[in-house]
């Protein structure tokens, strides 16, 4: 590293992502038990801005100055030290800076919302860019982008790429890791990147159990291997509809991994529910729209009550009815319409 006295500022936005093949139970440091796929979005985002100085006295306890959305936030300040303290071993340059972080996200915070994938990898590609900016490198790395995301929270390391994205050894994708996601580029249709991910807000509560927590309950979980070996199976199959334009195949095998999500959480110990009858009524609305309109609309779930409905571009309009006729369930009747996007953009 050049040890030139150095400052500067660097900013990033980063999306959200929803798995299509659902990442559930972790290992070792960080390390999934199964592939997952995932459309990145667009409208979904987190912006960091980092004002660093560079100073040549490693800290041993790396502290940070946080803002979210211009104010204090402790909680989001310790989870960040508390990251930068866990990488900073793997991450030397991190020890020697002094790091002022302001975030946003566009969504609102009170949404239910997860941010942990777009916050974590925007702050992932502003750290890769002040190391870029000392080594006078040319580039960010990318792929390391998305391994130090997934340190910070596994579904970030799908972030850092779009319009779809890989983590997980699979047999299926060429170079696929557990260390860090990959662009998915397989020979997919067209269609799949003009998908709507409408997020139907039916809870705006923090959730009761954090998705870490959930992680660990796999552990113990009687039906944890099968869950990991169906999901090695559907990444196949999913490519596989989505290389021959199956819609048909590709929202079944979508909607059989939310289900699946949330049935192991209801078979975990102590078991646990995060639907709600709102989101039943959801899905029974979505499947008999679906069987009487034959329109390719299709849901998933992230681990919460929240819909996300999932339909291609070409039938937005006529999509537009079974939206208004979910529009009850969802709290202040809140829905954030977004949309297959491309990944992070540098600002
Ligand atoms: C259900 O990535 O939030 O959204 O690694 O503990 O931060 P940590 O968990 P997180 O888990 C996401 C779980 C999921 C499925 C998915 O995004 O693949």
């Amino acid at each position: 590293m050049n040890s030139t006295p150095r400052k500067g500022n660097v900013a990033w936005q980063s999306p959200s992502n929803i798995a299509l093949v659902k990442y559930w139970g972790k290992h070792g440091r960080q390390l999934p038990s199964n592939p997952s796929i995932s459309f990145t979005l667009s409208k979904a985002v987190t912006k960091t801005r980092i004002n660093y100085a560079f100073d040549a006295v490693r800290r041993d306890d790396i502290k940070v100055d946080f803002r979210f959305h211009g104010s204090e936030n402790i909680a989001f300040k310790t989870k960040i030290e508390k990251f930068l303290n866990s990488v900073k071993e793997e991450f030397d340059f991190l020890s020697f800076l002094n790091l002022e972080i302001s975030s946003e996200n566009s969504f609102p915070h009170s949404s239910g919302i997860a941010s942990s994938a777009s916050s974590m990898s925007a702050l992932a590609l502003c750290l890769l860019d002040i190391e870029k900016e000392l080594n006078n490198a040319e580039q960010i790395d990318f792929v390391k982008a998305s391994h130090l995301s997934r340190l910070g929270s596994g579904s970030a390391s799908r972030s850092v790429f779009g319009p779809l994205a890989v983590w997980g050894k699979s047999k299926s994708v060429a170079d696929s890791s557990n260390e860090f996601a990959i662009p998915f580029t397989g020979a997919y249709k067209p269609i799949f990147e003009t998908f709507h991910d409408d997020i139907l807000i039916v809870s705006k509560a923090e959730k009761s159990v954090s998705s870490t927590a959930g992680h660990a309950l796999m552990i113990d979980n009687p039906y944890a291997q099968s869950r990991f070996n169906q999901a090695g199976g559907h990444l196949t199959e999913i490519i596989t509809a989505m290389e021959t334009g199956d819609l048909e195949k590709f929202g079944n095998i979508v909607e059989k991994e939310a289900l699946t999500l949330h049935a192991l959480m209801m078979a975990s110990d102590p078991p646990y529910i995060l639907m709600t009858p709102a989101t039943l009524s959801i899905i029974n609305k979505i499947w008999s729209f679906r069987r009487n309109e034959n329109i390719p609309v299709y849901f998933t779930l992230d681990a919460g009550p929240n819909i996300h409905l999932l339909y291609p571009e070409a039938y937005a309009e006529k999509v537009q009815s079974l939206i208004e006729s979910v529009k009850e369930y969802c709290e202040d009747g809140m829905i954030i319409s977004d949309k297959v996007g491309q990944g992070p953009i540098r600002l």
